[in-house]
């Protein structure tokens, strides 16, 4: 439809017409008869208001989706069509490794690859839109949903929300088939809750918002993401879903999007419980005058604005511009010329898990891993008696809590692909369970014998440790970031007869893991490696694979020290490692740093990094300077590298994080081989929001870091000069 053509049409459409677009319900009341007045309509939608809502979540299946789309379509009064929406977190059906996983990789084509095919298996399935990337910055372990996030940094964030973006929509516009819409989330500030609990106040300075928080969501906005989505959380004790400095002013007039705004799940109506509404009319109010066009799953809309408009309270054009803006997607989409999009059975049943899908989710998976320690275990050897104990060692749940649509039985598990290896002799035991419900974690004293009388008799034994995949996830918080106690009693009686222990990680977030990294041999973070996880462990394992995983998020030597991150700032008090000042920012039982920090992570083979070579000292605004090193893989292994640059801000007009990274490549080298490793310093890289909260960089003395870790300590100097 042409543009005209859709003002035409919002032009004939109802006052209730109108505002049913701005609703969205999930599939079961296009689905189930009488659900309308069943007690799961705790809305208390009627018919009508169903009958007229413009868009529906989390409800999947080409057949399904066509024929409500059919029924819906035939009772609409303009035949508008509905836009399908759900959680396409990290896969449809093949499930990817979890966000945080991802963002280990350091790898945005391979990240663009998974969503990609995320994107075609969902639009397979009949979806249009997908509420991904999360790009919400995290640095507090104890929040759950730290899972959905690519991490800590805000320039890696940036670029995989970036890579994200295009594999869902791709750059031929979103009526492309195989494609679907992009929905960042959630705006803004949602990772930053306090204490680390979801849900709860998020206390930002304006300054660390537009820094560290806001980055990553722009680059996803100008990587052209169609729709966005308000977070739960207040900003400055306003809330976003009824924050119009933050919706109308940063989003739509800094940020420039012009896309459709929809409301996490009844967030609108919670404004009424965070006590900025005294009821659903004026949450609707509020919401509305935000510019947050969609409703998800409340009726605060549907019931209370046409009363508004009616007395006055509302301007009708405002309900306007939100219908245009969703009659707008629609079109993007194509759903006026072809409601049903991509849904397809048969393309739906070639593509889904297969096989040249299942081979990219292992793949990632390998790339996502981190290798945290390793004293000459790993990799395994095929003539080695290996003993697999542990939870994690038969269970296929090891895809992340917003994979909604995977199946265990599509799922690989750690046995499964390390029996395809063919090893000679491998053992395997349970050795404690891993229930669901974190309060239930006792220990099973048969089990627990039955894997130490193994242990003893093996060569080496792989403990398969870790979180149940709902431990994290929404409304998934952890005061403790540790493992369960029975996990933590088999390590240690197996690590006491058998101290060549390696232990295997799945979690969805950094834990407190000081005494598995004091006693172990090696250990190896998988986080939830999704459907093909049971192979990339078992390839990674056995050496096929060669681990290059850099932590996306730093590992905290405990929970006391939550939220702890590279990038913080210097304090009038720096605590230098090692020093015994006692009137320094530090802790007097604990230390400042991490157990391991981002960036970190090891490979079997060995790379050194030259010292930095800058092709200048000093450079003015309008110019750049060359930074590079020699890396060399001096190891016996073909590897990966992930070398990092950081620039640090010596002395600025308000305080500066230490550093911060600037640029990342990941590079493969044969052993022995010596590649240079180039990056430009450029001018716009050194800005930040100065006392005046201008978007300035400042002349002065400049630290550049290059290596493969946040903790490099090769510098160079220059200057910025006017
Ligand atoms: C949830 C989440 C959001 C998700 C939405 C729809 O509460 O906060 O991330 O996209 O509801 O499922």
């Amino acid at each position: 439809m042409e543009q005209s053509q859709l003002v035409t049409l919002l032009n004939e459409m109802s006052l209730e017409e109108k505002i049913g677009q701005m609703l969205q319900v999930t599939g079961m009341f296009f689905e189930e008869e009488g659900i309308v007045t069943g007690p799961e309509n705790i809305a208390g939608y009627t018919e009508d208001e169903i009958r007229q809502a413009g868009s529906m979540l989390g409800t999947v299946g080409a057949e399904r989706l066509k024929k409500i789309q059919k029924e819906y379509m035939e009772k609409q009064p303009h035949h508008i069509p509905l836009i399908f929406m759900s959680d396409i977190i990290n896969g449809f059906r093949t499930i990817f490794p979890i966000p945080l996983a991802q963002g280990c990789s350091f790898h945005p084509e391979l990240v663009e690859e998974g969503a990609a095919i995320a994107a075609k298996e969902s639009a397979a399935a009949g979806l249009h839109l997908t509420f991904s990337p999360m790009a919400d910055l995290v640095r507090d372990a104890r929040w759950g949903r730290v899972m959905e996030s690519t991490g800590e940094d805000p320039f890696l964030n940036g670029c995989l929300a970036k890579a994200m973006v295009k594999g869902y929509q791709g750059t031929d516009g979103l009526k492309a088939k195989g494609k679907i819409a992009a929905c960042i989330k959630h705006f803004a500030g949602y990772g930053a809750p306090t204490a680390g609990r979801d849900y709860h106040t998020v206390e930002l300075s304006q300054r660390t918002l537009q820094d560290d928080y806001l980055p990553a969501y722009k680059e996803a906005v100008d990587a052209g993401a169609a729709m966005v989505m308000t977070s739960f959380n207040t900003l400055d004790r306003i809330p976003s879903s009824g924050n119009r400095k933050l919706m109308r002013e940063i989003l739509r007039k800094e940020m420039g999007f012009n896309g459709v705004v929809i409301s996490d799940w009844a967030a609108i109506e919670e404004l009424v419980c965070h006590g900025v509404a005294k009821d659903q009319k004026e949450a609707a109010k509020l919401a509305l005058e935000a510019g947050v066009d969609i409703d998800m799953m409340t009726s605060c809309y549907c019931k209370s604005l046409k009363e508004l408009v009616e007395a006055g309270a509302v301007s009708e054009l405002l309900i306007d511009e939100a219908v245009l803006r969703i009659l707008n997607l629609k079109n993007e989409l194509g759903l006026f010329e072809n409601p049903y999009k991509d849904g397809d059975v048969s393309d739906e049943n070639a593509l889904i898990l297969c096989r040249e899908h299942r081979e990219a989710a292992r793949r990632m998976a390998a790339e996502t891993f981190v290798l945290l320690k390793n004293d000459k275990m790993l990799p395994l050897a095929k003539k080695e008696k290996v003993a697999f104990i542990g939870p994690y060692v038969l269970s296929r749940e090891t895809y992340g809590a917003w994979s909604m649509f995977g199946t265990c039985e599509a799922t690989v598990s750690l046995e499964d692909g390390v029996r395809k290896k063919g090893a000679l002799e491998i053992f395997t035991a349970k050795g404690c369970d891993l229930p669901e419900d974190i309060r239930e974690t006792g220990a099973r004293e048969e089990l627990l014998q039955e894997a130490v009388a193994l242990a003893g008799k093996a060569d080496k034994v792989v403990l398969a440790l870790g979180e149940h995949r709902m431990w994290s996830g929404e409304a998934a918080s952890r005061g403790e970031i540790t493992l369960p106690d029975c996990q933590m009693e088999l390590f240690r009686q197996v690590q006491a007869v058998n101290p060549n222990v390696a232990v295997v990680l799945y979690c969805g977030r950094p834990l407190d893991i000081r005494e598995i990294s004091e006693k172990s041999a090696a250990v190896l973070v998988v986080w939830m490696p999704g459907t093909e996880g049971g192979n990339a462990v078992a390839d990674v394992l056995y050496g096929d694979t060669n681990p290059s995983g850099k932590l996306s998020m730093s590992f905290p030597y405990c929970v006391g020290q939550a939220p702890v991150f590279y990038g913080q700032l210097c304090t009038g008090r720096p605590f230098q490692e090692g020093s015994q000042e006692k009137y320094v920012s530090r802790y007097i039982d604990i230390p400042n740093k991490p157990l391991y920090p981002f960036g970190y992570g090891l490979s079997y083979t060995e790379f050194t990094v030259s010292p930095v070579e800058l092709s200048g000292k000093q450079m003015s605004k309008g110019e750049q300077i060359k930074a590079s090193v020699m890396v060399k893989n001096t190891g016996t292994r073909k590897g990966q590298e992930v070398v990092q640059m950081y620039l640090g801000d010596v002395c600025g007009s308000v305080a500066r994080p230490r550093r911060e990274l600037k640029g990342f490549r990941k590079v493969c080298l044969e052993p022995g081989e010596e590649r240079e490793v180039c990056f430009e310093i450029r001018e716009e890289m050194l800005r930040f929001h100065d006392i005046n909260m201008d978007y300035v960089s400042e002349t002065g003395e400049f630290k550049v870091w290059i290596g493969n870790s946040s903790d490099t300590e090769n510098e160079a100097a220059f200057l910025l000069i006017e």
